[in-house]
């Protein structure tokens, strides 16, 4: 059986973009893998979060993944600063890495951009990500898009591990979706959709009310000519419209074109926003069930333990292979 890793941060709410990119694709993966789904809550605090807000997040995420339809009795759902081998195999991984390839990911470059202090962890982010999947000897890890780079790394990191101490960690694949993979803003389609951009109005949350998802999908950005085509180049907003509704309702992006032929982008977008809306109104109901439960509380310590378990003999394993330490394990 495979075993699948994939984390997100708890840096604001999820956003339609996490989702469609990520969240929903690791239901069915559940069916026939060995999956961990963490709460990567020490990779948001490479940028400042407020300690309150931080803690509704974490909890937050948690209940989005099981509204989604994480199973913990198929899954391990857990979060990442209550599983300590995390930590102490992300400083192995940045002596395993080299600044010069740190500088070059591209997420380390938009998020230190015009920034006057930027904390040392933006930069060394990645080697801890790489931790994250190593420890589990991993074998798929289903990201967005904006990942594969991180990936790449995890992978060369891991590689020069195994090369120059033993062989231990399992080389990782990284699964993209094949149309998802990048949900753009809403007020910008040069950009991704992201949870922590300032402007409410370039991201649809998974929280938002459906008059809100109606009022964001109103001002979303189109372009002047009109016409109802996927072309991601030249009419990138309109495509990135197209994507989200052939992912929430599983319409060919063919169909949904010739179903609005001749129709203008109001009506469309009136559409698009009630697709929206009956995609997220099940997954928010049972979210309201779950985040003040006690169910989610036993969930998460039963993850935690059963992460623990793994990743401590993963981590005594690696600081066996590189020499830390003075038993002789
Ligand atoms: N716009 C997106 N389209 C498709 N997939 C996306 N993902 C994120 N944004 C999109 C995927 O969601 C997973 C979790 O991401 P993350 O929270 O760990 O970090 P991120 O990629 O940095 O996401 P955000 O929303 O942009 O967070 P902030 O604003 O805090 O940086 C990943 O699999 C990611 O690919």
């Amino acid at each position: 059986m495979k075993t699948v890793f994939s984390g997100i941060q708890p840096s604001g709410t999820l956003t339609l973009g996490n989702y469609l990119g990520a969240m929903k694709n690791f239901v069915d993966m559940q069916e026939d893998a060995n999956c961990y789904f963490c709460i990567v809550d020490q990779h948001a605090i490479t940028v400042p979060q407020d300690r309150l807000k931080l803690k509704e997040n974490i909890r937050s995420l948690a209940a989005l993944y099981l509204a989604v339809g994480i199973d913990p009795k198929k899954s391990t759902l857990f979060i990442q600063s209550e599983v300590p081998a995390h930590a102490q195999l992300g400083w192995i991984m940045q002596c395993v890495g080299y600044i010069g390839e740190l500088e070059r990911m591209t997420q380390f470059k938009d998020k230190s951009d015009g920034k006057d202090a930027v904390s040392v962890a933006l930069l060394t982010y990645p080697p801890l990500m790489a931790a994250d999947i190593l420890l589990y000897q991993t074998d798929i890890v289903p990201v967005g898009e904006d990942q594969k780079q991180h990936l790449e790394l995890t992978r060369d990191l891991a590689e020069r591990f195994n090369k120059k101490y033993n062989d231990i960690f399992t080389i990782p694949e990284v699964k993209i979706p094949k149309v998802g993979a990048r949900i753009m803003s809403l007020n910008d389609p040069s950009k991704k959709m992201s949870k922590s951009n300032p402007n409410p109005k370039s991201f649809i949350s998974m929280l938002d009310e459906p008059a809100t998802i109606r009022k964001k999908v109103k001002s979303a950005v189109t372009d002047t000519d009109g016409e109802i085509r996927f072309d991601r180049e030249n009419k990138p907003a309109v495509s990135n419209l197209l994507s989200i509704y052939s992912l929430c309702t599983g319409l060919s992006i063919d169909d949904i074109v010739a179903k609005y032929a001749g129709v203008g982008y109001g009506d469309f977008k009136t559409d698009l926003a009630e697709v929206i809306v009956a995609e997220l109104e099940p997954i928010q109901n049972r979210y309201h069930e779950l985040i003040n439960s006690e169910e989610l509380d036993q969930i998460l310590d039963i993850g935690a333990e059963k992460a623990n378990r793994t990743a401590s003999k993963m981590i005594s394993k690696a600081e066996r292979a590189i020499g830390l330490g003075r038993k002789r394990r």
